[in-house]
């Protein structure tokens, strides 16, 4: 009886986490995560069909997420990460009540406490999609955390298709980041600045060209993958050796264009072979 139940446990310990998002902004997190999990097998999902997320509704941004999700909890995943803001603000209570039995993560609280650990005089900027900021999750949780914090927010849905383009330090992303960010970098003196979308990081070259030095950039990746490491080892469910599986990547829409954004995005040779179709519809 023990010993069929510490197969099941180490079986399970070896299955792969599964992470989701709209399109290839959550490899920026992936990299956060393969970076913190060198032992773990990852199995990637970007809803490309569906992207964006970030100017639909709840129900909308809901409906997309749950199918998502269980594409990727019928692979068999022993924990799932939200790689997504907008799907964590918006989706994440209704995931909630669905997923049970593997442990589920978002990027939202982790980003809000990586910016609260950073700033130093409470001024705290964050940047998202339309959906994010509209919800004011940011701001509620950065100011749970630290109640005299003042916050500010701005939309930035150009920064969605500039990163899936590529377009990661083009002078357009540099403009475009200009018009976002001037007036409120210039009224409101944040000291630290919340890259509140999955996205974001990877146009990190042309928000660094507007944004003074001495603002902290913060993005959710990093603190992310700790929070999934401390919940797996508390769990028991870290890999119990080295898996070197390479990355498993699902897409709603085209593998080849994922393919040459993800090499970019992740700087890695991935094969067009991990990537494959699945239909997004039909779960
Ligand atoms: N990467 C997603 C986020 O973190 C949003 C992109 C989209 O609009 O689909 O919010």
């Amino acid at each position: 009886m023990s010993k069929i139940l510490l197969n099941k446990t180490q079986s399970l310990r070896d299955l792969p986490i599964g992470v989701f998002d709209s399109g290839v902004g959550g490899l920026t997190v992936l990299r956060g995560l393969k970076k913190e999990l060198p032992n773990e097998h990852f199995i990637y999902l970007g809803d490309t069909a569906r992207l964006p997320y970030g100017t639909k509704s709840q129900e909308t941004v809901t409906r997309y997420s749950q199918h998502a999700c269980n594409i990727l909890l019928k692979r068999g995943i022993k924990c799932l990460v939200v790689a997504c803001n907008t799907a964590t603000t918006l989706a994440l209570p209704a995931l909630i009540k669905t997923i049970h039995n593997i442990p589920l993560i978002g990027v939202l609280e982790p980003g809000a406490r990586a910016a609260v650990q950073a700033s130093k005089n409470g001024r705290i900027a964050v940047i998202a999609t339309e959906a994010t900021i509209n919800s004011g999750a940011y701001q509620g949780l950065i100011q749970t955390l630290k109640p005299d914090a003042q916050v500010v927010m701005q939309a930035c849905p150009l920064f969605v298709p500039l990163a899936e383009e590529g377009w990661l330090e083009d002078p357009v992303t540099i403009t475009v980041a200009k018009h976002y960010l001037d007036a409120l970098l210039e009224q409101h003196k944040p000291d630290t600045l919340v890259l509140g979308c999955t996205h974001f990081p990877a146009l990190l070259p042309a928000i660094s060209a507007v944004v003074h030095s001495s603002v902290q950039i913060i993005d959710s990746a990093h603190t992310t993958a700790i929070v999934v490491k401390n919940t797996l080892e508390k769990k028991g469910l870290l890999a119990s050796s080295p898996l070197s599986i390479p990355t498993h990547f699902l897409v709603t829409d085209s593998p080849h264009r994922f393919h040459i954004m993800a090499k970019r995005f992740l700087n890695d040779d991935i094969d067009e072979s991990q990537i494959e179709w699945v239909d997004g519809d039909f779960v």
